[in-house]
């Protein structure tokens, strides 16, 4: 087991890569706390896991996340690492894209983690020592269309982790982003049943990735894995990119 004993909150764990980031945590010996704002849907997705917890918190506000890493803490004497993974996206260009959406998608997306940062640092500081890793995305690495706020947010996520990975390097906290590529979770294949022609579109998705078809849950979740471990010690501000190739080149 590479992450014995460790205990860990993942946010937007409900469903997709953050219920097989748990489980996958799990396997790995990890005491698991799953979070999100659909309090139904992490009940029953605790329920699949032995020895998880579920808290039901809304990443957009504080005092909710505060009681989500002292309700951890509390229930399992401690706290080692935080997965920041809840997301939402919002599709539109700045000429469509209402102004509360636009807020909404940053909120989610981008100022959780913040959030999030704020409510684990002292108890990391004091015990000299955590992980925080973030679900990015390759629309933060490039354009893609119709995702303004969707790629402002995720490129925000992933310089937000640099700069944490700068301020925390001296406790040490290690912080680091996975950026996914297309992957099988109900995010996407909602995305996909709302276009024209949802078979022609999970074609053509499935063609943009050179190793061979849509990623799925796992492969983010292996890497969360490794970035948790002591294998990633030396690891801090990186954005590791599970794409499938889809970014490598043309
Ligand atoms: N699926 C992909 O192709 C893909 C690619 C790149 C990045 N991502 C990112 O991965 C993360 C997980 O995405 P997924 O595809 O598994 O999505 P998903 O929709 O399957 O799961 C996201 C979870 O986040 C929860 N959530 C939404 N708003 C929340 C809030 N305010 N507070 C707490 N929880 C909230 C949802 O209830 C849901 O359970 C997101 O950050 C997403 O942007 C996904």
């Amino acid at each position: 087991m590479r992450l014995k004993g460790r205990k860990a909150i993942i946010t937007g764990a409900a469903a997709g890569i953050g219920f097989e980031t748990a489980r996958r945590f799990a396997a790995e010996g990890v005491q698991v706390v799953l979070s999100d704002i659909d309090g139904t849907a992490v009940d029953a997705a605790a329920g699949k896991i032995d020895g998880a917890i579920a808290i039901t918190a809304d990443v957009t506000d504080q005092g909710q996340i505060d009681r989500m890493v002292s309700g951890a803490i509390e229930a399992f004497g401690g706290l080692d690492i935080i997965v920041n993974n809840a997301g939402i996206p919002m599709l539109g260009t700045v000429e469509t894209l209402a102004e509360a959406d636009w807020d909404r998608e940053i909120d989610v997306n981008l100022k959780s983690i913040y959030r999030t940062g704020r409510a684990v640092w002292p108890h990391f500081k004091s015990q000299g020592g955590g992980v925080i890793l973030n679900t990015a995305s390759i629309a933060g690495l490039l354009g893609s269309p119709g995702q303004a706020s969707y790629g402002a947010a995720k490129a925000g996520v992933i310089n937000l982790t640099r700069c944490m990975a700068i301020d925390g390097a001296a406790i040490p906290i290690r912080v680091n982003c996975i950026c996914p590529g297309f992957i099988e979770t109900p995010m996407v294949l909602a995305y996909l049943e709302g276009q024209d022609d949802p078979a022609a579109s999970r074609a053509q998705v499935d063609a943009m990735h050179p190793l061979g078809g849509i990623g799925r849950p796992a492969d983010i979740a292996n890497g969360f894995v490794y970035l948790a471990s002591d294998e990633a010690s030396w690891v801090t501000g990186t954005a590791l990119t599970i794409d499938g190739g889809l970014t490598a080149g043309i």
